[in-house]
């Protein structure tokens, strides 16, 4: 595994996002069937998720299958699920070893039986972990996701269990697919396309987006840490500005009481 520098390894982000796009070109150009790039793609997920477990990265969120990735050929859909039934009774034990906790989002219902048993194992044997929570989006939409939230808000109002004026942004999370955890703060995009593609919609709002033109397959612990090395470089600044973020970090800087004069002046000056 790569090395990371020492700024980075302190500002790590606690929860990452992937769209794992590419498997289909790599398999072109190999002239092979697009489920092989799938297979292929299977070793570069399986190493970023060690990856972050090393280091010590609370949660990673895969992008495994989208709902409009039923659109494609029946055959690519087959593999796929085929794939997804073989990877998750191969990598569960792993896993589980690793002290990793593993949970679906999205809507498993239109997943065969099978599919839905080895999801339901996979997540009642991890149950426990206390390591990285690995999100696997598996018929998974954003706008799904924030439907499906209002769809469980709307049935609290209309049970009297919440008031209109009690819905707010912490209420509508907590009943989405992520609730629980802190936003994605580094969304990581591979083969070169730059879109959301439906992904974590309502959770991105914030999150550092990176995207690499490494088509998935190829994508390497090198690359990851790179997108790490260009994570700790970027400045989030949740609609602040430069100077205030500046001055949070540093409490007792001059830029800290200018600013803080500033406010008390135009406090005073509102107050008149
Ligand atoms: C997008 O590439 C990739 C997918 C739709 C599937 C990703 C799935 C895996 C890597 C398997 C992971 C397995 C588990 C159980 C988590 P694409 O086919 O859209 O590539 P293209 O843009 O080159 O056509």
């Amino acid at each position: 595994m790569s090395e990371l520098s020492d700024s980075t390894n302190a500002h790590l982000p606690k929860h990452i996002a992937v769209v794992m796009d590419g498997n289909g070109r790599w398999a072109n150009k190999r002239h092979l069937p697009r489920a092989a790039g799938h297979k292929a793609g299977v070793g570069s997920t399986r190493k970023i998720v060690e990856s972050c477990a090393k280091k010590n990265i609370e949660a990673l969120t895969i992008f495994a299958f989208s709902s409009e990735n039923w659109s494609r050929p029946a055959s690519e859909v087959s593999s796929l699920m085929l794939l997804f039934i073989s990877t998750i009774t191969a990598e569960v034990k792993k896993l589980n070893k690793k002290n990793v906790r593993v949970r679906f989002i999205g809507d498993r219902e239109r997943f065969s039986e099978k599919l839905q048993k080895s999801i339901n194992d996979s997540e009642a044997l991890t149950k426990n972990n206390t390591g990285l929570q690995l999100n696997i989006a598996a018929n998974y939409g954003g706008r799904w996701d924030v439907v499906n939230a209002c769809k469980r808000i709307a049935a609290e109002v209309k049970n009297n269990n919440r008031a209109i004026e009690d819905i707010d942004e912490k209420a509508l999370n907590s009943l989405m697919s992520l609730s629980g955890l802190p936003a994605p703060d580094l969304f990581i995009r591979t083969g070169g396309e730059q879109r959301i593609s439906n992904f974590l919609i309502w959770q991105l709002a914030y999150s550092e987006l990176y995207f690499v033109d490494t088509l998935w397959p190829d994508f390497s612990d090198e690359d990851f840490d790179a997108a790490l090395d260009w994570y700790t470089g970027r400045q989030r600044r949740f609609g602040k500005t430069g100077q205030q973020i500046l001055a949070d970090k540093t409490p007792g800087r001059s830029i800290n009481i200018s600013v803080a004069k500033s406010e008390s002046a135009a406090k005073a000056s509102l107050l008149k």
